[in-house]
């Protein structure tokens, strides 16, 4: 084994030349896995995430991972594995999962979404860097140990999860149900990425998330504009009346109490971010959008990343056909959700934003919210031993030392592997930024997932090397 502490070769020459010699069977591997269409929100791909789930075990036991599952959660499975020879060393927790978001809209894609093609550094395919390609790679650095050492360095268990997607709804009560099971030392999350100009990063804070439904219903069926229009209420208007509250042309929020329990940045904190390399022109450029616009008060790292929000992500409802047809419509829709900052709950500010919308509601309709899903923001320590043996692996492999980065994203087991498992955790991600997850032509840079295997055996091993 390589000095772990040495930085001038990232991981030993065996598992490098190992690495170098199967390189076109592994690409070729991580292609059949993106085949697999495992869209975790569609009913009708229920069956290709549970194929996903059985080919990632089948590729973990081929990987040495001795034991492997399928285990059930009453939703789309979770695939456990572990390794638990080391003896006295540490145990990890590695976590990252195999669903994928829906691909529409279809006719934007390149090349069909789950006909994986590598175009360059690029490997374009749903689910390429969110997050199959990282968990992937850590299957391939699973590989790579057991066929160069025999051995992995510390004890492992590994959690892919099949629902991250559609908000991780039975996932908790799962790691309720199986904790001693999971117990560990710490947890590595790998579905974050670098920072802006692809610097290698760890994210020491997510977002959390309200996902809800409005739903405005008038009268059974739509009704002739003419004869009915001026006597009734409009379903569509009233709902563009409920959103248009819900919000200031400030940026703020205006659900009362929605901001109680909002932690503001401390000054050091706020420091760290301005002394951030982001080049707010070219973030503009690359999306690109006529302006960025946001809370006032705050500037564009901090808004994305450390502040609530509220957003319309789809609204419907009455004719939507070409041409003009005069009603008045029965119903209308919107999803609406909220990024969250510590320390709100999701449940609180559900409550507080259905009691709003009752209020403002205008007479004639029936106004219902529904709670879609929820989890937590969470903030992950940056001076644990094991952010900085991430930290230490990540400039061993890309060259250069990691910066400390909040994200606005959010992924539900962060806080649940604190609050159930009681576990530190380092995110730990290699996507770059602009990889269109969630978006057509999604794409994972091939440099930062072969950066990826290595930087992971590599945390394996300083890991191990930690006093303990
Ligand atoms: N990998 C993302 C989370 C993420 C996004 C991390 C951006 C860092 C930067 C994850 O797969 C995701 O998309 N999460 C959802 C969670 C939701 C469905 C509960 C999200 O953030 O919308
Ligand atoms: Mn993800
Ligand atoms: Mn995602």
């Amino acid at each position: 084994m390589t000095d772990p502490t040495s930085t001038t070769t990232s991981i030993d020459a065996a598992l490098e030349q190992h690495l170098d010699t199967t390189q076109a069977a592994r690409l070729e591997s991580y292609q059949a896995f993106l085949r697999i269409p495992s869209i975790s929100a569609l009913p009708e791909h229920a069956h290709d995430v549970r194929a996903a789930a059985e080919w990632l075990a089948d590729a973990l036991r081929t990987a040495g991972v001795g034991h492997v599952e399928v285990a059930e959660t009453g939703g789309h499975p979770v695939v456990y594995g572990d390794w638990l020879h080391a003896d006295g060393a540490p145990t990890v927790l590695i976590y990252g999962h195999y669903d994928v978001q829906p691909v529409d809209p279809l006719d934007l894609w390149t090349s069909p979404p789950f006909e994986p093609v590598i175009e360059g550094d690029r490997m374009l395919a749903r689910g390429a860097a969110d997050d199959k390609g990282q968990v992937h790679a850590h299957v391939m650095a699973a590989a790579a140990l057991s066929a160069t050492r025999g051995a992995f360095p510390v004890n492992v268990k590994y959690v892919f999860e099949g629902e991250e997607e559609s908000s991780s709804v039975n996932l908790a009560a799962w790691l309720e149900t199986n904790r001693d099971r999971l117990a560990a030392d710490a947890a590595i999350i790998s579905d974050t990425g670098f920072f802006e100009g692809n610097l290698p990063a760890i994210t020491v804070s997510l977002r959390g998330l309200l996902y809800t439904q409005i739903d405005v219903i008038g009268s059974p069926v739509d009704l002739h504009s003419g004869g009915y229009g001026g006597a009734v209420q409009n379903p569509a208007n009233a709902l563009a009346q409920i959103i248009a509250a819900l919000k200031g042309p400030d940026g703020r929020i205006r659900i009362p109490g929605f901001y109680d329990e909002v932690v503001a940045l401390t000054d050091e904190e706020r420091a760290a971010l301005d002394a951030l390399p982001f080049d707010e022109a070219a973030y503009q450029a690359s999306i690109p959008v006529t302006a960025l616009v946001g809370e006032a008060g705050f500037s564009t790292l901090e808004r994305r990343a450390t502040r609530p929000t509220l957003d319309v992500n789809g609204i419907w409802g009455g004719f939507q056909g070409t041409g003009a047809k005069t009603i008045i419509p029965a119903h209308a829709h919107a999803k609406v959700s909220c990024r969250l900052v510590a320390d709100q709950d999701p449940d609180v500010i559900f409550e507080r934003l259905r009691a709003f919308v009752q209020e403002i509601a205008p007479p004639g309709v029936t106004v219902a919210v529904q709670f879609l899903g929820g989890g937590r923001a969470s903030l992950t320590p940056l001076d644990h031993p094991i952010t900085q043996a991430g930290a230490r692996a990540l400039e061993a492999v890309f060259g250069r030392p990691p910066v400390f980065i909040r994200e606005g994203g959010s992924i539900p087991v962060t806080a649940s592997f604190a609050s159930v498992l009681g576990l530190p955790v380092v995110l730990l991600g290699f996507t770059q930024p602009h990889e269109n997850a969630h978006a057509p032509d999604e794409w994972m840079s091939l440099a930062n997932y072969e950066g990826a295997i290595r930087a992971i055996v590599r945390t394996l091993d300083e890991i191990a090397a930690l006093p303990r």
